[in-house]
């Protein structure tokens, strides 16, 4: 069984929906991952909340804890955590914990990298940067994360045209969708 952290910072619609698909729903059992615990660098993430709501540990840590080897190794190793997945977490992972975990932490990012990936590229900022730019399409990118921002190696990529006219909303919207859609399965099938 593949144990799986979530760091998260902010609404964490992506890691109740990946919590769902290993530890909840009825599938669940056949699967070979459970999430076992969501840590956030927000004390206010309502990532925290929903994960507690799904009886997955959840808990604060500082900034400075996520760059400690001393604090966020040994909590890692409490739960057992063979995999690490971004879902919207706004800090750099520290070199010894990408040396900890290789080829086993994962981000997902709202834009078809390395288009609109890197420092201020997150959140509205993208979208609001595509729609700006007149792109035809847009689209998720989930990843390896390595050492330089938003450029790790592609696991996966999805994308839909954008329409004539269509607003930020609306992209930042359907680009949730896709999340949505396919964000636990491809966790799965780097697992299997
Ligand atoms: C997602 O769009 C993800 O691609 C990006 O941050 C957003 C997080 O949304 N990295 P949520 O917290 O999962 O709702």
């Amino acid at each position: 069984m593949t144990h799986i952290a979530i760091f998260a910072s902010g609404n964490g619609s992506n890691a109740e929906n990946i919590i769902r698909y290993f530890n909840v729903s009825p599938e669940s059992r056949n699967r070979a991952a459970e999430v076992n615990l969501v840590v956030s660098n927000r004390a206010d993430a309502f990532v925290l909340e929903r994960a507690a709501r799904l009886d997955v540990p959840a808990m604060y840590l500082k900034n400075s804890g996520f760059r400690d080897p001393d604090i966020i190794l040994p909590l890692l190793k409490e739960y057992r955590i063979d995999l690490i997945v971004l879902a919207g977490f706004l800090l750099m992972i520290p070199p010894f914990l990408i040396e900890a975990f290789p080829g086993r932490i994962v981000n997902i990012h709202p834009s078809l990298l390395p288009k609109f990936g890197g420092k201020g590229m997150y959140g509205h900022h993208v979208h609001e940067a595509v729609v700006a730019a007149g792109e035809k399409e847009t689209g998720i990118t989930i990843h390896y994360v390595s050492e330089e921002c938003d450029r790790g190696e592609q696991i996966f990529q999805a994308s839909f045209p954008i329409h004539p006219g269509e607003s930020v909303e609306s992209v930042e919207v359907r680009i949730h969708e896709l999340e949505q859609r396919h964000f636990p399965e491809i966790i799965e099938s780097i697992i299997r």
